[in-house]
């Protein structure tokens, strides 16, 4: 009663998942409920995991801006020992641990700044004509049937990418089967086969790159790749673990983003025509979706030194659990939280991109392919419906549809 009279108190109705409606298969517990006797029992909840855990927006928020916690190895989150090895016994690089995502400052800025010029608002500009090309040309071959995932959600942000590595010819199929092995390292490994999976596609991957590299020393070119190797400073290993990170970090979060957007034109009908009419409600429709069914849904920060934060002391090394995609329905930040509405005033204060000195780097191209992507797909297909039973992906970290079969009939 306690806590039901505190969920009252906060004003928020457990209505559970919204897209429920139009998930009919799924091996995915809504994690929602959870999240919300989380929230009932208080601002900062200790687990018994060994940390604390929020699901306040406001907190979070401040966390992940606070440079007394920082973030640390993957290792903490999987079971195995996080060295990863090839079938040769070499050790590979690790695109997670070995990247900026889990560094710390100072070397986090100095890696970060170097991929920085491929995400500035003119780099991304300048890159929308290809975005929306691609849309078109994969909207314009979809047959009236298709899985929404594999025929269209997958090959946007996979043809960004290799474009980004400036090898817009390579084999889409090869990089989308590296970036669905390799993003078990940010998902947390669970199964032998993953961890086999996982160390074959990056011993191919990683091969991959040196080759690149090698060929842009000789013929530099305007990409990614090219642009590290110009840095004599740069780490042969830094230079692989920040290339992978693009693959990990912008592949399979973006296919979400897409997948969990189309499930939302369809669970809420009356979004449908001006998404198709018009751009600007579009670029907000992918907001809403952030915020209520976002891509990742935790990230985790670790204080630096002994510390007092939000009414807790915490050691150094003592975890703090930042649940986005609660804090994204905090009924003290956002009104009526399950409500998906597009045009609210704060759609754009959800934390689906994180925040502080690691907020997504991607975060303005993933809106970018989101947008075009929903937009093209509904004015191709504007009665577009779900066709079998959708398949959730089964983890706690990334949300989104592995297969949803869909159908419609083109527009001329
Ligand atoms: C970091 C989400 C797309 C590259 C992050 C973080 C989140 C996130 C939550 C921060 C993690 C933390 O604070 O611990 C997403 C979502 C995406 C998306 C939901 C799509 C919908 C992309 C894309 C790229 C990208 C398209 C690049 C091509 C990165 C990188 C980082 C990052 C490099 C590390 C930033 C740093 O540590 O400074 N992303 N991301 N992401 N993301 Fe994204």
């Amino acid at each position: 009663l306690l806590v039901l009279g505190r969920m009252m108190l906060r004003g928020y109705a457990m209505m559970g998942d919204p897209y429920a409606k139009v998930v009919t298969k799924s091996p995915f517990r809504d994690p929602h409920p959870g999240y919300e006797s989380i929230r009932a029992q208080g601002d900062m909840v200790w687990s018994r995991l060994g940390g604390w855990v929020t699901t306040s927006r406001e907190i979070s928020d401040s966390v992940l801006r606070d440079q007394r916690f920082g973030v640390t190895p993957a290792s903490e989150i999987t079971p195995f020992d996080s060295t990863l090895y090839g079938r040769d016994g070499r050790v590979l690089v690790n695109p997670v641990e070995d990247s900026f995502l889990l560094r710390n400052p100072p070397d986090h800025g100095r890696l970060r700044k170097l991929v920085q010029p491929f995400f500035t608002p003119r780099a991304l500009r300048e890159r929308k004509p290809m975005i929306d090309k691609i849309v078109d040309e994969y909207a314009d071959a979809l047959p009236e049937r298709f899985d929404a995932v594999d025929d269209f959600a997958v090959r946007v942000p996979i043809q960004v990418i290799l474009e980004l590595l400036g090898v817009p010819d390579a084999d889409q199929d090869v990089l989308a089967r590296w970036g669905s092995a390799i993003v078990a390292t940010l998902d947390g490994i669970r199964t032998m086969k993953e961890m086999r999976e996982l160390n074959a596609a990056l011993a191919e991957f990683e091969d991959f790159l040196d080759d690149l590299v090698e060929q842009r020393r000789r013929t530099p070119g305007l990409d990614v790749v090219s642009h590290l190797v110009m840095n004599d400073d740069l780490a042969r290993d830094d230079l692989i673990a920040t290339t992978e990170l693009l693959l990990v970090a912008g592949f399979e979060t973006t296919v979400n983003l897409i997948g969990n957007g189309i499930m939302a034109v369809m669970a809420n009908p009356e979004t449908r025509e001006p998404l198709i009419e018009d751009p600007a409600y579009a670029e907000l429709f992918v907001e809403e979706v952030l915020r209520l069914d976002p891509p990742v849904h935790y990230t985790v920060r670790f204080a630096r030194e002994p510390l007092e934060a939000h009414g807790v002391s915490l050691k150094p090394g003592m975890p703090v659990i930042l649940l986005l995609a609660a804090a994204n329905r905090d009924p003290d930040t956002f009104a009526d939280p399950l409500r998906f509405d597009p045009t609210r005033s704060n759609v754009r204060e959800h934390l689906a991109f994180s925040a502080g000195i690691h907020y997504c780097i991607g975060a303005g191209l993933a809106r970018l392919e989101a947008a075009a992507a929903l937009h093209g797909l509904f004015r191709k297909f504007p009665d577009l419906k779900v066709a079998g039973p959708v398949k959730r992906r089964s983890s706690r970290l990334l949300r989104g549809a592995i297969h949803l079969p869909v159908s419609g009939t083109p527009s001329k």
